[in-house]
């Protein structure tokens, strides 16, 4: 591939292979597309869409791809790029809104559509000999989405591929390496798209495809060590599969210095509370503290029945008592959490601007002002499948790192309305019986997570000879590949019918149970 000579020297001393950054304009876009890199073992980092270009370049990338976003870069305050980037000789893919913002600052025409292309289309290529496009076949299915079209190619671009309604459908030039898509490659509707990916990670910019967990693992523990010194770290202990990745990580880094806080909030699982200790305590050998917190957190959840409203009381709760904990240490400087990349998103943090705001995750949006902890979250770029392999990588016991994922407000979005004890009690045993079932059946998919909803609503039955009044009870089994999208689970009915008979017979407060057939979207997978 020949590179122009003014910038061999730049690319020379700029790159160490295997980096991919990637500009976030919005939404969901850039972590699919983190995905699909990923899943080529290519490592790749997400930064917001303005990063200055002296900070991209300290990532040592070898390649940049420019994320899709729902703006049009025809607006006065369309969003932009750094673009020092185009003169850096990296080779640069852009994707949807990515491409139409390099043909805007490279030189080429741009028009609004008289109507929106959203949906599948044919891809036809135009340069089957394309670095980009070759192996794609001549005609496939591409997903598009976007408004404006490109019209023109900047100097120097060719137009490599067309739809029927998208005249430049991809574009690329060869001698600056730099590529661009008008579909989306990163979507599992686009049938070409993991080619187009392979082609310019390994083919264009030359990435060989060696990036495993466990170079995920030595560059986060190198990170993490860097980063404390020899400060104390608290860690939040959730039970759940996110933070006692997290924590592991962070004590392969630095050993003794991390202390592990335990959070009983009293909105566990049945047994959960006993067996999360016993694991890392006994099991992984970590430093834990276990509080019981459950009367404190009961006590702010007392009447409350706005879903928003719980989950906030709880997050405050939560950073309460790690606040008084980490004041028990001394030289705490940092606390670790198991954030994952969709909880960022959902939460709408600054790494993703364009995202909306759909419930408050406790375990995510930041600390109040006045803690003075810093936040070290190893797993934030990951997916929950990348976060289960990292923990194999560690040497977690399948118990954990197969877990379920489970939401850190607990049980108290699972008691829809009010929660207290006896509710709490209540949801305990009918989920009890809604896991043991499940996991003791062989399922083909394995659902992805499973539980059980206590509802407000109470129902009349008869049992015996009498009638009864009260609880129905829902059951909420999904399939997914990352929380992010979900379908429900198909179960067989025998497995339905065990379960909703157990739950009535051996939960004296329920008799009646249902069973949640919404996939997500529309619905979301918690209930609350
Ligand atoms: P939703 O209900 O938003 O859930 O469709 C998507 C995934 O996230 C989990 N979830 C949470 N995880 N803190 C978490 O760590 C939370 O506040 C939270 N709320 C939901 C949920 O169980 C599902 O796996």
């Amino acid at each position: 591939m020949p590179v122009p000579k003014n910038v061999t020297v730049a690319v020379g001393t700029l790159t160490r292979p295997g980096t991919v950054v990637i500009l976030d304009f919005g939404a969901q876009y850039a972590q699919l597309i983190a995905r699909r890199v990923r899943e080529a073992s290519v490592y790749s980092e997400i930064l917001p869409y303005d990063t200055p270009w002296e900070e991209i370049r300290r990532r040592e990338p070898a390649a940049i791809i420019l994320s899709g976003g729902p703006e049009s870069t025809l607006g006065a305050d369309a969003l932009g790029v750094d673009t020092r980037i185009y003169e850096s000789g990296l080779p640069i893919l852009g994707i949807c809104y990515g491409l139409q913002l390099m043909a805007r600052d490279l030189g080429g025409k741009l028009a609004p559509l008289a109507h929106r292309e959203y949906g599948p289309a044919t891809l036809v290529v135009d340069a089957r000999e394309s670095p980009l496009l070759g192996k794609v076949p001549a005609e496939s299915r591409a997903w598009m989405s976007h408004g404006d079209s490109v019209i023109g190619v900047p100097p120097g671009f060719h137009t490599l591929a067309h739809t029927e309604r998208c005249l430049v459908a991809a574009m690329g030039d060869e001698r600056r390496r730099m590529y661009a898509v008008q579909f989306h490659p990163e979507v599992f509707h686009t049938d070409a798209g993991r080619k187009v990916f392979e082609n310019f990670l390994h083919e264009i910019a030359r990435i060989p495809p060696d990036w495993k967990m466990e170079s995920f693992v030595d560059r986060s523990v190198a990170e993490i060590r860097e980063r404390v010194g020899s400060a104390q770290v608290i860690c939040a202990l959730s039970g759940g599969v996110d933070s006692a990745v997290a924590a592991t990580l962070v004590s392969r880094a630095i050993g003794r210095q991390l202390t592990c806080i335990f959070v009983d909030h009293g909105l566990l699982r049945k047994n959960e509370a006993r067996d999360v200790v016993a694991a890392f305590r006994d099991l992984l050998h970590l430093n834990v503290v276990h509080v019981d917190a459950s009367k404190r957190f009961l006590t702010r959840l007392d009447g409350i029945v706005d879903p928003e409203e719980k989950r906030i009381r709880i997050g405050h709760e939560f950073i309460a008592v790690f606040e008084e904990e980490a004041a028990k240490i001394p030289d705490v400087k940092f606390l670790v959490q198991g954030t994952l990349y969709p909880d960022v998103i959902e939460s709408k943090t600054p790494l993703s601007k364009a995202g909306h705001k759909i419930k408050s995750h406790h375990n995510v949006g930041g600390l109040p002002e006045d803690m003075q902890l810093d936040l070290i979250e190893p797993l934030r770029l990951l997916f929950k499948d990348e976060v289960r392999a990292v923990g194999r990588v560690l040497g977690l016991p399948a118990a954990i790192v197969e877990r379920q994922p489970f939401p850190g407000p607990g049980l108290a979005v699972r008691v829809l309305g009010a929660v207290d004890e006896a509710r709490l009690n209540v949801v305990r045993e009918a989920d009890f019986i809604v896991t043991s079932e499940i996991e003791a059946a062989t399922l083909d998919p394995r659902p992805w997570q499973y539980f059980a909803v206590l509802t407000p609503l109470r129902s009349v039955g008869v049992m015996g000879d009498g009638r009864t009044y009260a609880n129905l009870v829902a059951v909420r089994a999904i399939v997914s590949e990352d929380g992010m999208t979900a379908d429900w689970a198909r179960f067989p009915h025998e497995l339905l019918e065990r379960i909703s008979s157990r739950i009535v017979n051996e939960v004296p407060e329920v008799n009646r149970v249902v069973y949640d057939i919404t996939s997500k979207p529309p619905a979301t997978v918690e209930w609350e």
